[in-house]
């Protein structure tokens, strides 16, 4: 996780850089699992479901502090924009009891069936929407809600995406071979990492990999990727292995470059920066005046979007600092609460060690002033 500039950019655009053959041949192994190509379904054994019967268990992040940075109080409207496994929006649900309502968002069908099994006994006071977080406004206006008390985004995966190898984001070398290069949280929509690597032009390819993860060598392992899929398409998590090894990239560094790699694929294979931007300005939307936002990220670009927003909304004013009359009129949304992030205490990071990245950002809703 380092210290890169870091914007949302669009998914691939440009031109493959390859021959039609191995277009072709790229095209046919990009779509895996869940996608509508029946060869390759039969290749890899089976159709996409969702699979409940391993378990979906993750232990939620910076629990305590979340609930309180939300001020829950009994009846409060919440929206948990990815519930995952549930953790934290059982925790919402006993603060909010009696009366209190949670519409729970994630993308991932395997995370929603897991959360409606964990929280069946809460009944109706809960709602499960599978859609992202980005277009919770939609998604509240058709259920009749106009606005909420307080919205929970906890980004990035959960530990069963990261654990079950199915799923692609993982590169342990014992089950490479047989690991999709797939990676999308949503198995049944949009473009796999395997279709990333095989449509991507190779700036493209070494934008994600400098922007979304640091890596060193970005522009040289965006070749190899393009010059290896001329001969054979990516379609493993083995076959991605050996390009970065052929590339030479990250050769004598502490931590092998495929932790940085995929976690670059994986931002991009799944727009997250662009669904932070786009899910922060609907959630502050939606926010009653004296409402909470709060957000739990595990990564420094991701961080850096909700810090700024959170400053921008602040603010208000986006006039050039010399200009000396506003003529924007854009009134200030937001108060920050917290003015460094909440990060995780000694005794949670002995209990689990994937809280040691968590940054918590907590805001509230300002009463609009009149311009
Ligand atoms: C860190 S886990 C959340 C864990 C949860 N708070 C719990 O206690 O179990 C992140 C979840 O967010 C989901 N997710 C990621 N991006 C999303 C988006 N744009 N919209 C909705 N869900 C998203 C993932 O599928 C994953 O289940």
């Amino acid at each position: 996780m380092g210290g890169t500039t870091w914007f949302a950019r669009s998914r691939c655009s440009g031109a493959p850089q390859h021959s039609p053959a191995a277009r072709e041949r790229a095209a046919q192994t990009a779509r895996i699992p869940g996608s509508t190509n029946t060869r390759l379904d039969s290749r890899w054994g089976r159709r996409w479901e969702p699979r409940v019967a391993s378990p979906f268990t993750h232990q939620p992040v910076l629990l305590d502090e979340a609930l309180e940075w939300l001020a829950l109080r009994p009846g409060a409207v919440v929206v948990d924009g990815t519930v995952g496994a549930g953790g934290h929006a059982a925790g919402i649900l006993e603060r909010t009891a009696p009366g209190g309502r949670l519409i729970a968002f994630d993308v991932d069908p395997e995370a929603l069936a897991a959360a409606r099994e964990r929280l069946s006994g809460f009944g109706a006071r809960v709602r499960f929407e599978h859609a992202s977080f980005r277009a919770l406004g939609a998604a509240l206006a058709r259920q009749g809600i106009d606005a909420v008390d307080a919205v929970l985004l906890d980004l990035g995966v959960s530990s069963p995406q990261l654990d079950h190898a199915h799923r692609g984001f993982r590169f342990g070398a014992d089950t490479a071979g047989q690991t999709p290069l797939d990676m999308r949280m949503d198995p049944t929509a949009g473009r796999s990492a395997a279709a990333l690597l095989a449509e991507a032009d190779a700036e493209e390819l070494a934008s994600w990999f400098r922007d979304y993860a640091d890596l060193p060598g970005a522009r040289r392992l965006a070749r190899a990727i393009v010059a290896a899929r001329e001969r054979a398409p990516l379609a493993t998590a083995a076959d991605l292995l050996r390009v970065i090894g052929e590339s030479g990239v990250g050769r004598g560094r502490r931590h092998h470059p495929a932790t940085q790699v995929f976690q670059a694929l994986r931002i991009a294979v799944n727009d997250e920066i662009g669904a932070l931007a786009e899910g922060l300005g609907a959630a502050i939307d939606v926010l009653r005046p004296g409402g909470r936002v709060v957000v739990i990220a595990y990564h420094s670009g991701e961080d850096r979007v909700v810090k700024q927003r959170f400053r921008d909304e602040a603010r208000g004013c986006s006039c050039p600092p010399r200009q000396p009359v506003c003529t924007c009129g854009r009134r200030p949304k937001l108060r920050v609460l917290t003015r460094r992030p909440i990060v995780a205490s000694p005794a949670e990071l002995a209990r689990n060690p994937r809280a040691r990245s968590a940054k918590l950002r907590a805001a509230e809703r300002l009463v609009e002033q009149a311009a």
